[in-house]
């Protein structure tokens, strides 16, 4: 389309010059047609209808909009002006041509003009400001917010497709934005670090500047705007509330609200799921967040709940952290106090003095420890019988200790009390009983069978616990009280406790066993002093005298016992290349019955140590060598020197360290060849392995060595620290196989050299890019029937040959991945199979 500015024009139109312009085909007869025009870019023609007889001139009618005319002359048909794409997209026209006389001559014919969009709108933003707010700790990438933004231009084309972005952030403390938004939509979201950093106490508002670019922002041509976004973070609702009381034994009706928790989001579903392993969890939650006690809760059964409620979406998943909810059950006074025995007895001797302490009435209660609800009181309610006189005891009121109130009891008035005692706590009340037995005073004194038991003697090995001696007192007062029970008590030869002396309170027998293992090294005799005694004091002018003691002897004999190893296991590390008759370590034993040691070592399979009989000294016996065995570990043997079979054994392990002593070598495990013809320049990579430890070989070099011909014909180039790329330099090798010699060196200290011949095939190969069957070929051509023979011999070896590879295969699968190649081989001799 031709363009022109106004007055050329104008011209052009008046003098009706048309030429047919930089050869457009811009003339025509009259027919239907459709023009195609971009909006805006001013005045312009369109289009010449010509002439045609009788016709003598043209007329439109139509959509013109003030601007779409032809010359009725010429037939040129022009827009004077610009059209607009986003004021009318299309414009109807009709032409007709007319004869001298003004009748028409032909038409009306369509002449229709599509108007075609040019981005020449900006985007702009419904608002001039937006506002948003989001809640701490919100779901990263769920908008609370949307941006729009409109564009006039054809949304069918780029110039109306908008993308937004974040332009700025205010402020941005973070090396993260802290909110996102989607290109395409205009959702503005929590990023990940919003969801996390994002505080009121720290920052309250941020103001993001979004713009929106069209040309779906992938031009930089497009138009651009851009809009303040003022966003204010509030506290998130989600959090734990303060911990919750609730009164045991609740008579409300449940279930109970007992607290609330709100999620951040809309319409989530709420759920509670226990924390510790409970029969039951006595709580629920409502579809709006109040929590529950669905039952009275029991303090005494439980005290504290602790679990969790979660929020989820509609498909499960979590929308918020889970809160923990810690409930604590406040004590009530629902538990009545409990004697701790149903019937409590107390003997009281008869010269006991008015004041003295005669037991204590022992009661608890269920309830909170250290309230008022389990604060006990005692309260004496009866004495029975109320002879000679009533209140002969005293209870203290907060403890339940039980005193004689004036005066001493005689067993002749009444051997036996009963007393019910009141317990009571601020609520409940309970009724103990006591018994008080009178009984007989302490005024006899065990006396011992026999002043001395003479002695037993007993092997030092005898078990513990064994009764050794049973001894027997006697004792003259009342039977099955305090006073007439004995307690026997080795008073002196035993300062280890090595016996103890048990009672039968039947019949008083006592019976003297092993509390602890004997051993006749650290004493051979015991002279024992033994006491009895009652567990009641004795009355005053009374005392134990020598007739409650006794002697008795315990010797121990000795057993031979086998020598001793101080210390479980023997280790030692040692370098392996350490000489010949070294001194690796020492080891002792001793025979505890002072008999001199004899040492000899067992599973000394490799025979690298030999030990010194006497000393215990250790040596090598032979080189040692890590390679074979890290970690070498036998037996020493410790025996008495006079008799051999009492001997005891220990471990003895030897750790070797590594030393640079094994060559570096080319591994083979697979063959190395180039393919015949070579053409130079191939490369194949070679490997190298150490048999010392990874420290020493984790670095190789290759070199090749300097001989004729070598390093003409074959070039080296380091790969990695283990591998390296052998290449043939030149085209010029023959069919066979090369011995290219290679010098390698470790990385060790010293560095170990070695110099090895790698086999290198020059092959032909298949299309797979392996060698064929590697058989050397005769030089002359077989005879047909030498051929059968071959044919048949290179079939029994291929046969061979495939039994090894899958065997080959079969093994390496187990122990590593199979090689490519291996695969590539199998296909290759199966086709020639
Ligand atoms: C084109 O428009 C201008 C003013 O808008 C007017 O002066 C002129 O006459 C018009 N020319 C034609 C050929 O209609
Ligand atoms: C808009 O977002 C989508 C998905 O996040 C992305 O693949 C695309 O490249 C973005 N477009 C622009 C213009 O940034
Ligand atoms: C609850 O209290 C009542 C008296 O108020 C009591 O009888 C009941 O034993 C109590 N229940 C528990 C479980 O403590
Ligand atoms: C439950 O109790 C909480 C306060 O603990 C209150 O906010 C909530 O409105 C109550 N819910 C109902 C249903 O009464
Ligand atoms: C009896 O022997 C024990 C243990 O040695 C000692 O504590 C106690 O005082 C002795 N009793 C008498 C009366 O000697
Ligand atoms: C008592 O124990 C000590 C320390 O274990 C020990 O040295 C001593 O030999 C022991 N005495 C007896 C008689 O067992
Ligand atoms: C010890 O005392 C009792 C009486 O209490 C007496 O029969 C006995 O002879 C006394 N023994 C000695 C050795 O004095
Ligand atoms: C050297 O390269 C080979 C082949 O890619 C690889 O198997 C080997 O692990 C590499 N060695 C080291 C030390 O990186």
């Amino acid at each position: 389309m031709l363009k022109l500015c106004g007055l050329q024009f104008l011209l052009l139109i008046q003098s009706a010059m048309w030429l047919n312009l930089e050869g457009l085909r811009v003339s025509g007869p009259l027919k239907d047609m459709d023009f195609f025009v971009q909006e805006g870019g001013g005045p312009r023609i369109l289009h010449q209808f010509t002439l045609e007889p009788p016709a003598v001139s043209f007329r439109m009618s139509g959509e013109k909009a003030g601007i779409i005319d032809i010359e009725p002359r010429t037939g040129i048909l022009y827009i004077n002006g610009s059209l607009d794409w986003e004021t009318k997209q299309v414009h109807k026209l009709q032409v007709e041509s007319l004869d001298e006389s003004g009748s028409k001559v032909k038409g009306p014919y369509s002449v229709t003009i599509h108007v075609e969009d040019i981005n020449d709108n900006p985007p702009e933003f419904d608002q001039k400001r937006y506002f948003g707010i989001v809640r701490q700790n919100s779901r990263p990438g769920k908008p609370f917010m949307y941006v729009h933004a409109t564009d006039r231009d054809d949304p069918t084309t780029p110039h109306a497709q908008l993308s937004y972005s974040i332009l700025h952030h205010f402020p941005n403390p973070y090396k993260e934005m802290l909110f996102q938004i989607d290109n395409a939509t205009g959702a503005i979201s929590p990023s990940r670090t919003g969801s996390y950093y994002l505080d009121p106490q720290k920052q309250a508002i941020f103001t993001l500047v979004v713009s929106v670019k069209d040309m779906a922002g992938t031009t930089i041509n497009a138009f651009t705007s851009s809009v303040d976004v003022i966003i204010t973070v509030m506290e998130s609702l989600w959090k734990a509330p303060p911990i919750i009381h609730i009164k045991e034994n609740s008579t409300q009706v449940h279930p109970v609200n007992i607290s609330k928790v709100w999620s951040n989001e809309p319409d989530v579903i709420y759920d509670i799921f226990e924390k510790e392993k409970l029969p039951r969890l006595p709580f629920s939650i409502s579809k709006n967040g109040d929590i529950y006690v669905t039952e009275p809760l029991d303090r005494e059964e439980k005290d504290t709940y602790t679990f969790f409620v979660v929020t989820k979406d509609n498909t499960g998943e979590l929308v918020d952290k889970p809160l923990q909810i810690h409930v604590i059950v406040d004590d009530i006074n629902d538990n009545p106090p409990v004697c701790q025995k149903p019937l409590t007895i107390i003997e009281v001797q008869e010269n006991e003095m008015g004041g003295s302490n005669i037991g204590t009435v022992l009661a608890t209660d269920m309830d909170k420890e250290d309230t008022l609800n389990s604060r006990l009181r005692f309260q004496i309610q009866s004495q029975e019988p109320e002879f000679p006189e009533k209140n002969l005891f005293y209870i203290q009121k907060d403890t339940g200790i039980l005193q004689l109130t004036g005066r001493s009891l005689r067993k002749r008035e009444s051997a036996k009390y009963f007393l019910k005692v009141l317990v009571t706590d601020s609520k409940y009340e309970t009724i103990c009983d006591v018994e008080v037995h009178v009984i007989d005073i302490n005024d006899q004194i065990p006396i011992f069978e026999k002043s001395d038991y003479d002695s037993v003697t007993m092997a030092e090995n005898m078990p513990i616990g064994t009764v050794i001696l049973e001894i027997q007192a006697t004792d003259g007062d009342e039977p099955d009280t305090g006073s007439s029970l004995i307690i026997y008590q080795v008073k002196e030869g035993d300062p280890n406790n090595t016996f103890i002396i048990e009672t039968d309170s039947q019949t008083n027998r006592g019976f003297v066993k092993i509390n602890k293992a004997l051993d006749f090294e650290t004493m051979p005799v015991y002279n024992l002093v033994i006491n009895a005694t009652n567990p009641e004091p004795l009355v005053p002018h009374v005392q134990y005298n020598s007739s409650s003691t006794t002697k008795f002897k315990v010797v121990v004999r000795n057993v031979d016992e086998p020598p001793v190893f101080p210390h479980p296991v023997y280790k030692a590390e040692v370098s392996e290349d350490i000489p010949v008759n070294t001194l690796v370590m020492t080891v002792e034993a001793y025979d505890p019955e002072k008999d001199s040691v004899r040492y000899s070592l067992e599973g000394d399979v490799r025979k690298w140590l030999r030990i010194d009989p006497a000393t215990g000294q250790v040596y090598t016996n032979s080189p040692l060598d890590r390679e074979a065995e890290e970690i070498y570990s036998i037996e020493v043997v410790a025996s008495e020197k006079n008799n051999a079979a009492q001997k005891s054994k220990a471990p003895l392990i030897l750790h070797l360290l590594d030393v640079n002593d094994n060559p570096p070598e080319i591994a083979t495990d697979y063959p190395t060849f180039f393919c015949y013809p070579v053409s130079g320049g191939e490369k194949t990579l070679i490997q190298a392995t150490d048999a010392d430890k990874q420290y020493f070989y984790s670095k190789f070099t290759f070199s090749l060595a300097d001989e004729m011909n070598t390093r003409n014909n074959w070039e080296i180039s380091k790969f990695n620290a283990t591998h390296a790329y052998l290449s043939p330099k030149h085209a010029n090798f023959e069919e066979k196989v090369y011995d290219v010699p290679i010098v390698l060196n470790d990385n060790g200290n010293p560095a170990l050299q070695n110099k090895v011949n790698l086999k290198v095939s020059i092959c032909k190969c298949s299309s797979e890019n392996s060698c064929f069957i590697e058989i050397n070929r005769e030089h002359s051509w077989p005879t047909p029937g030498q051929a059968i023979g071959i044919l048949l011999a290179v079939l029994l070896v291929i046969g061979a040959i495939l039994a090894g590879v899958f065997c080959h295969m079969k093994h390496k699968e187990k122990n590593e991945k199979s090689h490519p190649k291996d695969a590539k081989d199998k296909a290759e001799l199966n086709r020639l199979a």
